[in-house]
């Protein structure tokens, strides 16, 4: 099939517009078109200096569906949810067979699954990709994690490899599997984004209030650290918003915004998942919720009034009290990629056929996306050398990282909890660390306890088969 020099891109916002002219760039001609007037307009005024003939506005989704020849190749870049029932409910009648439309939104893998199965029952080409990268990525190199068949993605692979991030000169761009495994790549992705966020948080807390530095101060602390193991894009952009000065009130922007986290359900997705599949993945969980914790202003208000902290106590020594954070925050991202990888590839219940390959998507995050790190490259190597390794926490090549970060971790968190900060998502990854290498947890007592009150049965560790006591015998 010779390549369709045609891509046409739904939705015109921030990150349609980026890919739009990102295709443009790469010397496809995009047909564009949003359901809004005011959109179209918004785009057309924003971009007059750059639209020429390689981008070509149209007024109505028939005039779209026109302009591009047969097989169309169409990017969805419009609200993940009910929007894109709606729209593709008008599209479909408009479409022929054998055209092919991604899904470049945050959809639900399983709302991907379902939109797949309605596509093929048409004889058309549906499949969900996951772009990371923001504003920015989309317009000069996004992460991208697709879906679908094998032969869909392979129809559009040029153009998206075109248009994908680079690193080592390789596209940030992978095929992961059937209907929704891109998205369902995408989301973990985002899991992990706020477990990062989260970690990074902390410690600009710990920082703040346990080491008593300022923003420039901080953001000096972290601008060292992503010259060193913690190269990563969101210790880059931590760096720069703690720099930035406010413009309408003294002093540094940060110490202005109000301290309340909003979001737009991936990491909800992510967690919910992970507990129906049986997949542990606490940090992860930990950031979820701590952005739920943050947004009871008028009640944190209240509790500050009543509940008694601890006693202030100064830092004996700050370059250590900075570099035992440093060693916490080693440990805890790469404990938050080693839940996250755990629930790309674990087998899920019939239905949800979302199995991934880790290696492949922690390749496809090196650049792009905003979980890139210089540690995917240990990453990388860990799922090379052994492939597979059921968990990122159990790859010899770590052991020499563990033993570099984790009493940074455990030193962190010490001071932590005697000065009163909270630091829920770097409590759960040294949990998760300390649980996962311990073959006698709590586990049997809660056996016990289930046996005691509901005669569930426990299994024993010396002889085969289910046992149930009668705990409560008078003589017993
Ligand atoms: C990306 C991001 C992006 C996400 C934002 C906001 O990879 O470019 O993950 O897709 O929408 O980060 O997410 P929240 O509003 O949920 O924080």
């Amino acid at each position: 099939m010779t390549e369709n020099a045609h891509m046409g891109v739904i939705g015109l916002g921030p990150m349609g517009a980026g890919l739009t002219f990102n295709f443009a760039d790469k010397g496809y001609l995009s047909v564009v078109f949003d359901p809004w007037p005011e959109a179209r307009t918004r785009f057309a005024e924003k971009f007059a200096d750059e639209l020429d003939e390689r981008v070509q506005i149209t007024e109505s989704l028939a005039a779209f569906v026109a302009a591009l020849p047969a097989p169309r190749r169409i990017l969805l870049m419009v609200k993940a949810g009910e929007p894109v029932d709606a729209l593709l409910v008008e599209l479909y009648p408009l479409l022929s067979p054998g055209d092919l439309v991604c899904d470049g939104g945050n959809a639900h893998p399983r709302d991907t699954d379902r939109r797949s199965r309605d596509a093929e029952n048409r004889n058309l080409g549906f499949f969900g990709l996951g772009i990371s990268g923001g504003e920015l990525g989309a317009r000069h190199g996004p992460s991208l994690m697709a879906g679908g068949t094998p032969e869909l993605f392979a129809s559009v692979a040029p153009a998206l490899n075109a248009i994908a991030a680079k690193h080592d000169g390789f596209p940030c761009c992978s095929h992961f599997g059937p209907g929704g495994t891109g998205h369902f790549v995408k989301m973990v992705h985002n899991g992990i984004e706020y477990a990062i966020m989260q970690l990074i948080g902390e410690a600009f807390l710990l920082l703040r209030d346990g080491g008593g530095l300022s923003a420039t101060q901080i953001a000096d602390v972290f601008s060292a650290w992503n010259g060193g193991r913690l190269n990563a894009y969101l210790f880059g952009i931590t760096t720069d918003i703690l720099r930035r000065e406010d413009d309408l009130a003294e002093g540094a922007l940060i110490d202005k915004i109000l301290d309340q986290a909003r979001e737009k359900g991936t990491g909800q997705w992510t967690v919910r998942l992970a507990l129906e599949f049986g997949v542990p993945v606490p940090t992860l969980s930990e950031a979820v919720s701590a952005r739920h914790i943050s947004r009871y202003g008028s009640e944190r208000t209240q509790a500050k009034a009543v509940l008694p902290a601890p006693a202030p106590i100064e830092v004996a020594d700050v370059n250590r009290f900075i570099d035992d954070l440093e060693g916490a925050l080693c440990a805890s991202v790469l404990i938050s990629y080693a839940q996250g990888l755990h629930l790309i590839t674990a087998a899920k219940p019939d239905g949800d056929g979302w199995v991934a390959r880790p290696e492949l998507a922690a390749r496809t995050w090196q650049a792009g996306c905003v979980i890139r790190a210089a540690f995917l490259e240990k990453i990388i190597a860990a799922y090379d050398t052994h492939p597979d390794l059921a968990n990122l926490m159990l790859a010899p090549g770590l052991t020499d990282d563990w033993v570099a970060s984790l009493p940074g971790l455990r030193a962190s968190l010490g001071r932590a909890i005697e000065r009163g900060i909270p630091v829920p998502a770097l409590a759960s990854a040294l949990s998760y660390y300390d649980g996962f290498r311990n073959t006698r947890l709590w586990s049997s007592l809660i056996q016990a306890q289930r046996d005691c009150f509901g005669a569930h049965t426990y299994e024993r560790t010396d002889r085969d088969g289910t046992f149930h006591t009668e705990w409560l015998k008078p003589d017993a």
